[in-house]
């Protein structure tokens, strides 16, 4: 058996950081960022109420309520995240003890930068056709300005914080899990962050760089919107499916409007079937996807029996798309 999605859950933190105020501290404007990147404003947690641990649980409780299910069916929760505000205990036994869930669920965590989701959502799916779960929970969560510097006016105005959850349930009627992933570790200083942050030591000289995000956009970008395409044809082809015909939407990592528009024109599929939420979360890494699936569920735009592409790619270098069936 395969697991099919049936609950959908997201949180993103209140405070909202505009362009506009971006312009106030850094050397940029709105007219920029929007732009380059089509992002008009991100959410910041809080970093008290609203951290990476505690955000999984918001989204967590939020799409086991969409599911209609008891938190005791769960069996095993992964999930997935860069920038954790814990080393340990997981984020997932954090998840499992808010919950409720029973005590022989199976928890860890995956890190796997912005494709992390769905890096979860393939183990989540390999438990499941293993006959080792039947009902899981699949988290992306992000702090990512736990990690940024925002004197690097380059990198900060891209990212935004937020969760998304989905709830899988083991189901015969559903298809194999069909999906591609793939690294280049070569690539690996193209997105950098290479230490985890001590307040003691914030002074020292070139601690704070080397514990923020580092990032050679251009180079990126270029992998972007050159591997992205590249790994839906390769998908399709795997597969089996024609890309216009028998896909509904394309649900891409919200990076940059410029990488999915590219990535559209390349596949030579209408803009309309990708649609984007980056607008107002900026790039929330592992948590984009998930939180597209629940905005557009809210909205009635995802409907069962849908065919979808998710395709995610980021620091690794890494990118992996599915075929699903919602
Ligand atoms: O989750 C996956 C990880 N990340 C990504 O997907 C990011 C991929 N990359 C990108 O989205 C784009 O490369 C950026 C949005 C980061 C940058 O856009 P770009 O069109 O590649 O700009 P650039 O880095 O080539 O910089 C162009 C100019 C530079 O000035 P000069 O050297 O031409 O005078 C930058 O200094 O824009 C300047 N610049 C800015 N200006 C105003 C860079 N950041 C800003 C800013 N405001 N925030």
């Amino acid at each position: 058996m395969t697991g099919r999605i049936i609950g959908i859950g997201a949180y993103v933190p209140k405070k909202v950081m505009t362009n506009d105020d971006f312009a106030k501290i850094l050397d940029t404007s709105d007219e920029w960022i929007t732009e380059r990147t089509g992002i008009k404003e991100r959410h910041f947690a809080d970093h008290i109420t609203e951290k990476p641990s505690t955000m999984a649980v918001a989204a967590a409780k939020k799409a086991i309520e969409d599911a209609g299910i008891d938190p005791k069916d769960i069996d095993l929760i992964v999930v997935a995240c860069t920038t954790p505000d814990l080393v340990i205990p997981t984020m997932s036994c954090v998840v499992q003890k808010e919950i409720g869930a029973k005590e022989d669920c199976g928890c860890f965590d995956v890190s796997s930068a912005c494709p992390g989701f769905i890096a979860a959502y393939n183990t989540v799916q390999s438990f499941i056709e293993s006959g080792n779960a039947k009902t899981a929970l699949c988290i992306g969560s992000e702090c990512n300005t736990n990690f940024c510097n925002f004197e690097d006016r380059g990198t900060c105005i891209l990212f935004g914080d937020g969760a998304g959850a989905v709830v899988v349930r083991a189901d015969e009627n559903c298809k194999r899990n069909e999906f591609i992933m793939r690294s280049d570790g070569s690539r690996a200083d193209c997105l950098t962050c290479e230490a985890a942050r001590q307040p003691d030591r914030w002074d020292e000289e070139g601690f704070k760089e080397a514990t923020s995000f580092y990032m050679q956009g251009r180079e990126v970008f270029k992998f972007a919107v050159t591997e992205v395409p590249r790994l839906i044809k390769d998908l399709s082809e795997k597969y089996n499916f024609d890309l216009e015909k028998d896909v509904d939407l394309f649900i891409l990592h919200q990076a940059n409007s410029r990488i999915i528009e590219a990535t559209a024109k390349k596949l030579g599929i209408g803009i309309e079937k990708f649609p984007m939420n980056i607008m107002k979360y900026g790039n929330i890494s592992s948590a984009s996807i998930p939180i597209l699936l629940s905005e557009l569920k809210a909205e009635g735009k995802l409907k069962p029996g849908m065919k979808l592409v998710l395709a995610s790619f980021g620091a690794g270098l890494t990118w992996n798309a599915n075929y699903i069936t919602y």
